[in-house]
C-alpha cells in the first residue's frame, strides 16, 4: 500500500513545516508496511532529503531540458536534489496529453518513478499507455472537500482500475482508515491524501489514522 501526502503549497507543509511533517513519516513508517512518500514544493526537497530518510516525490516537473525555461522545473534538478519520483499532471498543475508523455519520458530516462495524475476514466486509460509506475485517479470537484472519493465516487476507482494496465492510485477527500480500506478493496494499490494530513492540527495522529485499518 502506498501513501502519498501531497503537501501542496499550504503554509502548513512549507519550508521548516514540511521538515517536520518528513521526520513524522520517518517515525510513522517504521511501525507500518505501508510505503509512505512526501511530496513537497520544489524549493524543500534537498532540505527533507538531507535531514531525514523520507522518500520524497516532486509535485511538479516540466518536459524541459536545461537550457533556457525561465521558471520551468527541471526533472534532473529534482533528482538532484533527492527527489526518486515525481507526480505529473496534478489537477492543480495540469499538462497536455502531449506534454504529460514528455514529462513521463523525461522522469523515466532519469529513474524518477512517476504518478500520472487524472480526473476522469478516459484520461485514465489513456495515461496507462504511457507506462508510468502509477496512474492516480483525482476528481477535482472532491479535492480538499470532507467527502472522500471513496464515498462520493467509487465507480470511478473502479472503472480506473478496469481501464488501466498500470497499477491505480486514489485521491480526493481522503481522510480516514476506512477511506483507505475502501479505496483498496476498490482496487486501487495506495492513496493520495493532502488536507487529510497536512491541515489538520496534529499530522502524525491523521496519518495513523490513515493506516488504522489495512
Ligand atoms: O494530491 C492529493 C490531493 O489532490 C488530494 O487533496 O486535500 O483532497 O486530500 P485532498
Amino acid at each position: 500500500m502506498k501513501l502519498i501526502i501531497n503537501l501542496k503549497t499550504y503554509k502548513a507543509g512549507t519550508n521548516q513545516n514540511a521538515i517536520e511533517i518528513a521526520k513524522t513519516i520517518e517515525k510513522i513508517q517504521q511501525e507500518t508496511d505501508a510505503e509512505i512518500i512526501i511530496c513537497p514544493q520544489p524549493t524543500d526537497i534537498q532540505k527533507i532529503n538531507e535531514q531525514t530518510n523520507t522518500p520524497i516525490y516532486a509535485q511538479h516537473i516540466d518536459p524541459i531540458n536545461y537550457g533556457s525555461n525561465t521558471g520551468h522545473i527541471l526533472p534532473e534538478a529534482v533528482k538532484q536534489a533527492g527527489a526518486t519520483g515525481t507526480l505529473i499532471n496534478h489537477s492543480e498543475k495540469n499538462l497536455t496529453l502531449k506534454q504529460i508523455a514528455k514529462a513521463n519520458k523525461r522522469a523515466k530516462k532519469l529513474d524518477l518513478k512517476t504518478i500520472i495524475c487524472t480526473n476522469n476514466v478516459q484520461t485514465t486509460k489513456a495515461a496507462s499507455k504511457l507506462n508510468p509506475d502509477y496512474v492516480a485517479i483525482e476528481p477535482p470537484e472532491l479535492i480538499g472537500g470532507d467527502i472522500s472519493v471513496t464515498k462520493a465516487d467509487p465507480e470511478i476507482i473502479e472503472k480506473s482500475v478496469e481501464n488501466s494496465t498500470t497499477p491505480i492510485l486514489c485521491g480526493a477527500g481522503v481522510s480516514t482508515g476506512e477511506d483507505v480500506k475502501k479505496a483498496i478493496e476498490l482496487g486501487a494499490e495506495g492513496v493520495l491524501v493532502a488536507s487529510g494530513v497536512v491541515k489538520t492540527k496534529n499530522p502524525e495522529k491523521a496519518i495513523q489514522k490513515l493506516l488504522s485499518k489495512i
